[in-house]
């Protein structure tokens, strides 16, 4: 059986690490402050930013929250964004994901200061991320990096493969990978073959959002599968690869939930500890 990458424990620790950097910056007169914006009422995304809240006051981040109806204009969250741009009391913005379909989430993005980028979605924040520059990293990504660091996954000449394309998960991740010198491949929902691509994998990260798409027969006996989904399944969370089958081949997995998910909110809350510290110089 494969041995479980526990995401929840790993999260703990990394809160805990973040919570005495804070304390450390608070005797320096410095509050890390994150803004979220929230357009809309989605109940997923409802959730998502409660959980960051709750996170952000835990470790003694400044939060805060701003609901704005889904009839928000484009230019209204645009100035919005621009006062918190230079507001001194916030050090990163994130604007909720998905927005109403009136808004154009590139336009925003790329409004908010690439100081305060803590998604990592501005495109000075990818171009940079890709050159091998000093940038934010997309929290999932990063939390998946801490993972396999933790759990001493060496990369450096390994067939690592990602599954799904998103600027969130997918694209960023092949970067991260590509960093640490691992051979990488992007499989999408175009990809002929995918099982043998599957099968081919030292590293198998997989985010489509497909309830158990990736069967125990498409692991390679002895791979580290990291698994991003998160699918609502009969009122069950349940990942996008098959874990009772993966886990019997894999030498390890994560579980879901408590795999992925807690690390992307610790991240989160590191990149906005990171974007206080280099406001403050
Ligand atoms: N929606 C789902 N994931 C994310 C994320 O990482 N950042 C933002 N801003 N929205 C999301």
């Amino acid at each position: 059986m494969a041995r479980v990458i526990d995401g929840k424990a790993l999260a703990a620790k990394v809160r805990q690490e973040i919570a005495d950097e804070v304390a450390a910056l608070k005797l320096r007169g410095i509050v890390p402050g994150l803004a979220v914006i929230l357009v809309g009422d989605d109940p997923a995304s409802e959730v998502y930013v409660r959980g960051k809240q709750r996170a952000c006051e835990e470790v003694g981040i400044y939060s805060r929250i701003l609901r704005l109806p889904a009839t928000t204009s484009q230019e209204k969250l645009l100035s919005l964004i621009y006062e918190l741009n230079t507001d001194p009391a916030i050090h990163g913005i994130l604007v909720q994901l998905p927005v109403p379909e009136e808004i154009d989430p590139a336009v925003i993005q790329a409004a908010i200061a690439v100081e305060k980028d803590v998604d990592g979605f501005h495109p000075a924040s990818i171009g940079r991320l890709w050159a091998g520059e000093r940038s934010f990293v997309p929290c999932t990504p990063l939390g998946i990096m801490r993972m396999l660091e933790e759990y001493d996954v060496k990369l450096q000449g390994k067939k690592a493969v990602v599954v799904g394309r998103s600027n969130i998960v997918g694209k960023p991740m092949a970067a991260l990978l590509l960093q640490q010198n691992a051979t990488v491949t992007i499989c999408h929902s175009r990809t002929e073959n995918l099982a043998d691509e599957c099968r081919s994998a030292d590293v198998l990260v997989v985010a489509i959002g497909r309830p158990k798409f990736i069967p125990g027969n498409w692991i390679k006996p002895g791979a580290v599968v990291i698994d991003v989904g998160i699918n609502r399944v009969e009122g069950r969370l349940v990942g996008d690869v098959d874990y009772e089958g993966a886990s019997a081949v894999a030498e390890m997995i994560t579980p879901v939930p408590g795999g992925v998910g807690p690390m992307t909110i610790a991240m989160l809350l590191a990149n906005t500890v990171q974007g206080a510290r280099n406001l403050a110089g």
